[in-house]
């Protein structure tokens, strides 16, 4: 049964940047795009770097390590099959909530 699970506080998650939370194992970078939160999955799909440090541009997070994009919400990237899985978010009393199965 899937369910939502408190990540952070919204405060956590400053505008225009990621943070990593582990969420029964995995490794999820939370986004704050204009107030609206999302969340991927952190490891490139290219050689596992963290994308919760990337720069964010135009709903898109850039691999600190060679740039590949990924959508902050979808995990798309601009690479056929390269996508990193996106999970549900809500936000609840200020609380971050990602369910990540
Ligand atoms: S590790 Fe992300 S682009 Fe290379």
């Amino acid at each position: 049964m899937s369910e939502f699970i408190k990540a952070c506080p919204t405060s956590q998650v400053k505008e225009g940047e990621g943070k990593l939370v582990s969420i029964e194992g995995v490794p999820v970078a939370i986004f704050n795009v204009n107030g609206e939160y999302s969340a991927i999955h952190n490891l490139c799909t290219h050689q596992g770097a963290p994308l919760c440090e990337g720069h964010i541009d135009d709903g898109k997070v850039a691999c600190p390590w060679h740039g590949w994009e990924f959508d902050v919400k979808t995990g798309e990237c601009q690479f056929p099959n390269k996508n990193v899985k996106s999970f549900d978010v809500k936000v609840e009393d200020d609380y971050v909530f990602v369910k990540v199965k």
